[in-house]
């Protein structure tokens, strides 16, 4: 039975309109019904444009509004917690935007919180969710792609919208806070959420930008299955957002381009068009525009999976132990970059499986050999790679009709 849910959306910013305009665009009754901001200007004009019947510039004010039950946190990462914290003594169903902290420790204070008062609680990882991700993630459940080796996400732009994104101490750091977290998590979805990440190795470094924290980054994730998930991050991208991801198994393949590349291309040399798509650099010339960029981006099938958990009584596809999860490896990875080394990752409650098989297994041509590889060459015979498994001397043959 569907709920009807008001909500408290703290942030009027782009995540703020972003999760405001998927929650009103819908014909669905859930509505934001309180609006905080510290500037009244803001948070009127927000009210008045998303036709919100309250704002105030009061945090305790918005949270407490006795006529809703969701929190939405849409507030620079340093402000989370402080938000969770308060949200929490009112025992309404709390979301988090991405990062959940800005680091492990934080983190899992927040997770006590919100644990310990009981309440429901998600974290908004849009980027799991969109229309081509859950198909994918589908075939990859019903086993597709065989056993997931290698998952490869990309999200670079040109940087940041606004001054606290680029402070560390507000921030936690750069772009892999900012963006790493999106595509740690993404992989973590396609390797299986139950599957321990459990050390990292990343590169990081300030390229370009006149700030502490790092403006590109490269890491690997390696899971207790011998899987591996590799990001890449950059706040110095020229072109727009590139958002890719790669996903690579025993049986398959799958690549998913969400904004780029999405199959709509247009050349105007007249500069009219208005907005593109987020972080477009330009609206002349070849442009790549996103349809419906809420739809495409996640934010739509996000909010339907956590209010079904909501009502259902269900966790949803992503909760706060995956935000901490998430900053964990963040940690891991800035402790890598710093050593150059592997780093392992020291996660103080794993809730996943403890003994896990490694991936990729061969298989057997007979009791003599195994197969390492079968091809069809140009001259339309068929070449069996085998090892001996006495002797382990690698071997090829070719197949003949009779066998
Ligand atoms: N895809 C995503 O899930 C996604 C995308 C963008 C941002 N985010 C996250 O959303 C959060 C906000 O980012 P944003 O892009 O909306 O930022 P923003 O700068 O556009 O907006 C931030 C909001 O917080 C308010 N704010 C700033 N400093 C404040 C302070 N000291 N006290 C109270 N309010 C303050 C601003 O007025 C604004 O309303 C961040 O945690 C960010 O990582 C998530």
């Amino acid at each position: 039975m569907l709920k009807e849910h008001k909500i408290t959306m703290l942030g009027t910013g782009l995540i703020g309109m972003f999760y405001t305009k998927t929650l009103h665009n819908q014909r669905g009754k859930d509505r934001v019904h309180t609006v905080y901001s510290r500037s009244e200007e803001k948070a009127k004009q927000f009210a008045k444009e998303w036709e919100i019947p309250g704002w105030t510039t009061d945090i305790q004010e918005a949270i407490n509004d006795p006529e809703t039950d969701i929190v939405v946190i849409g507030l620079p990462n340093n402000l989370h917690k402080q938000a969770v914290e308060m949200a929490a003594k009112t025992g309404k169903a709390i979301l988090c935007t991405k990062p959940l902290a800005r680091n492990a420790e934080e983190a899992k204070e927040m997770l006590d919180i919100v644990e310990k008062a009981g309440v429901f609680n998600a974290y908004l990882e849009d980027l799991v969710f969109p229309p081509k991700t859950l198909k994918s993630l589908e075939s990859v459940e019903r086993g597709e792609l065989g056993k997931i080796l290698w998952v490869r996400s990309r999200e670079t732009h040109g940087g940041p919208h606004s001054d606290w994104f680029w402070d560390i101490d507000q921030a936690g750091g750069g772009a892999i806070i900012d963006l790493g977290c999106h595509c740690i998590e993404i992989a973590r979805n396609f390797i299986g959420k139950a599957i321990k990440p459990v050390e990292v190795m990343c590169w990081a470094d300030t390229q370009v930008h006149p700030i502490d924290a790092e403006d590109n980054a490269i890491g690997l994730v390696r899971y207790e299955n011998g899987a591996i998930g590799q990001f890449e991050v950059s706040w110095t991208f020229r072109g727009g957002m590139d958002l890719r991801d790669e996903v690579a198994g025993t049986d398959g393949t799958i690549w998913i381009n969400h904004f780029l590349r999405t199959g709509f291309e247009m050349f105007t040399a007249g500069g009219k068009t208005g907005y593109v798509a987020e972080k477009a650099e330009s609206n002349s010339g070849w442009l790549f525009p996103v349809g419906d960029e809420v739809h495409e981006l996640g934010y739509v099938n996000m909010f339907n999976n956590i209010f079904n958990a909501l009502d259902n009584g269900e966790t949803p596809m992503e909760s706060f132990y995956d935000g901490y999860v998430i900053n964990e490896i963040i940690d891991a990875c800035y402790r890598s970059a710093r050593s150059k080394q592997w780093e392992p990752i020291k996660l103080q409650e794993w809730r996943g499986e403890s003994k896990v098989e490694g991936p990729g297994k061969s298989s057997e041509v007979d009791e003599k050999y195994l197969l390492i590889k079968k091809e069809r060459m140009p001259d339309g015979k068929t070449k069996l790679i085998m090892k001996e498994k006495t002797s382990g001397k690698i071997v090829e043959k070719i197949l003949t009709q009779s066998n």
